[in-house]
């Protein structure tokens, strides 16, 4: 995995939001994988700035983002169609033919998953898949456990995982759903390239062991050692325990 260190996390962000921007100038129809969060909030804002500067054209480009609650419709305040919406899509070019989905909502939802892996295939696969991680060490909705699912699947959240959303279900943990659906590590691992950023404290203990310890199910960011064109975008504070 090539490590990239930076001064802050607004650094992460505009050094995210650049390599975003001259992948989609070096394909214009690339294929995006894209994650919610904290962590990525600061890098879109670059990226609505870097659109309205002319220098990321999203006109040709798709995405897939990684995941979405259970049992919420899009609309809902707190899907994370609604945050992509009001982080993103709302302020950039992209047809929304070529803003791709996992339903929460949808009645069947293990057909739901289903439907999103083809569609992923029938893009030609990720390009470029940007992730986040998990303070538990989880990739999407892949929570730690003894085993991982390979494709987009159903899974329950992970308590702590629901306390990390609750911001967006009005505080309070109760409210955000128990389950949810997520791309699976099989499907994140097929993408061309990943960038994963992680900012903060929080983040150190599992980036150092997502590098540097065994590939394992109990952290499934330590199946990124498998991918061969693995990027990690840290700043000082997440980059705290890896030695030099
Ligand atoms: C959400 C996602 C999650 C987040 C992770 C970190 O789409 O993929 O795996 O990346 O929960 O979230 P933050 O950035 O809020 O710490």
């Amino acid at each position: 995995m090539k490590v990239r260190i930076f001064d802050t996390p607004e650094a992460v962000a505009s050094a995210l939001a650049e390599r975003v921007a001259d992948a989609l100038a070096a394909r214009p129809s690339l294929v995006l994988g894209l994650p919610t969060g904290r962590t990525p909030i600061a890098a879109y804002a670059e990226l609505r700035r870097l659109h309205t500067a002319g220098r990321a054209d999203f006109s040709r480009a798709s995405t897939f983002n990684l995941d979405e609650f259970a049992g919420i419709p899009a609309l809902h305040a707190g899907s994370f169609r609604a945050f992509m919406d009001r982080h993103l899509f709302g302020a950039v070019n992209l047809p929304p033919a070529r803003i791709h989905f996992l339903d929460g909502a949808a009645d069947d939802l293990d057909a739901e998953c289903a439907r999103y892996e083809a569609a992923i295939e029938a893009a030609g696969g990720l390009d470029l898949q940007m992730l986040g991680i998990g303070a538990n060490g989880h990739i999407g909705f892949n929570e730690p456990g003894d085993e991982l699912a390979a494709r987009t699947h159903r899974v329950r959240l992970a308590d702590t995982t629901r306390r990390d959303n609750a911001p967006l279900f009005g505080g309070d943990p109760a409210n955000v759903p128990r389950e949810a659906l997520s791309m699976g590590m099989g499907t994140i691992l097929k993408a061309a390239e990943i960038v994963l950023i992680a900012t903060g404290e929080r983040k150190a203990q599992c980036v150092e062991r997502a590098i540097g310890g065994p590939v394992t199910t109990r952290l499934p960011a330590s199946f990124l050692q498998l991918h061969p064109r693995v990027e990690l975008y840290l700043d000082r504070a997440a980059a705290s325990r890896l030695r030099p």
